[in-house]
């Protein structure tokens, strides 16, 4: 929703996405400041609009765009001015769950979490979560284990390589898995082939997103055939039972997906309301293992 960097996008279509999610029973929206610079938190404000009190609202802080340079800030003044202008960006007067979008490696994890107990004393947060941890960096944060409701980590039928962090963080910290990438950031629908491409202006045409280059797109295009017979046999969608692996795989998750337009979170809104058998579990995690 931040209208930037992941090919082209309208805000009527995004506002209908949304319209059409909370039409469907999906309750949890992801958004971070840094996303379209504030773009990506106007938009869902405008979108949720009356329904705010029925939906959760997670948003980020701490990476800042700052004279054309990205810049990671946790420090407790800034947590401060960053939320205020979330608020008024979405259009509320708290956010559900507040998270440190990366830590910024300088600013002691106390001093962050008694910024964040001290917001949620002034109602403007309920919860606060974390984002992209690693067990390198456990032990920052355990002594606060309890404290973080979300602990948000790249996971997917194409990402498995970072599973080891994203279950031993959730589990140290007593912390619901919240997973980004859930869709390979698109390979996993199945409309990608070999000859995937992007217009230089989407961040999919570098090399640094990985699912859409050189062997692991071959390696996610075969993750998509095994896909294919189970979303058959089930009457769903592609991408429904990428969603489905990552609910069925980590307990109590959460699955964030990114969507543009209505009738791409109709598509994977078709992953609730059933769960992939033991079989099904073992043979796309026997498949995309190691990838
Ligand atoms: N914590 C973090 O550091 C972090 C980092 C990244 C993302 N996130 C969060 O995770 C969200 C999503 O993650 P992501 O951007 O990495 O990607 P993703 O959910 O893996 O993939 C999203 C992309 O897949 C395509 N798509 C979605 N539904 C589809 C459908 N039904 N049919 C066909 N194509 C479909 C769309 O792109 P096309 O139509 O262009 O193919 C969409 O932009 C973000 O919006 C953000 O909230 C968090």
């Amino acid at each position: 929703m931040g209208m930037y960097g992941w090919g082209k996008t309208n805000e009527r279509e995004l506002l209908d996405a949304i319209g059409k999610a909370l039409e469907l029973g999906v309750n949890f929206f992801d958004t971070a400041d840094v996303y379209g610079l504030g773009q990506s938190e106007r938009i869902l404000g405008r979108g949720v609009g009356k329904r705010r009190k029925d939906v959760v609202i997670q948003s980020k802080f701490g990476v800042r765009s700052f004279d054309g340079k990205t810049i990671y800030d946790n420090s407790p003044s800034y947590i401060r001015v960053a939320l205020d202008a979330t608020l008024t960006r979405l259009k509320t007067d708290y956010v559900d769950v507040y998270v440190v979008h990366y830590w910024d490696g300088v600013t002691p994890s106390d001093e962050i979490v008694s910024e964040l107990e001290r917001l949620r004393s002034e109602g403007k947060i309920r919860y606060f979560g974390l984002s992209n941890v690693n067990m390198a960096q456990l032990p920052i944060w355990t002594p606060f284990r309890g404290s973080f409701v979300t602990v948000q980590n790249q996971f997917s039928l194409a990402c498995r390589d970072r599973e080891q962090d994203v279950r031993a963080t959730a589990s140290a910290l007593g912390s619901n898995v919240a997973t980004w990438g859930s869709l390979g950031q698109g390979v996993l629908t199945g409309k990608y082939g070999e000859n995937a491409s992007f217009p230089a202006d989407d961040r999919r045409s570098r090399e640094a997103y990985v699912n859409f280059h050189g062997e692991k797109l071959k390696k996610n295009l075969k993750i998509v055939e095994a896909m294919r017979p189970i979303a058959e046999a089930r009457d769903k969608t592609l991408s429904s039972v990428a969603i489905r692996f990552i609910l069925d795989a980590l307990e109590d998750s959460i699955a964030i997906v990114g969507v543009k337009r209505p009738d791409q979170i109709a598509d994977v809104a078709r992953c609730m309301g059933w769960s992939l058998s033991s079989e099904e579990l073992f043979s796309l995690d026997q498949i995309s293992k190691g990838i």
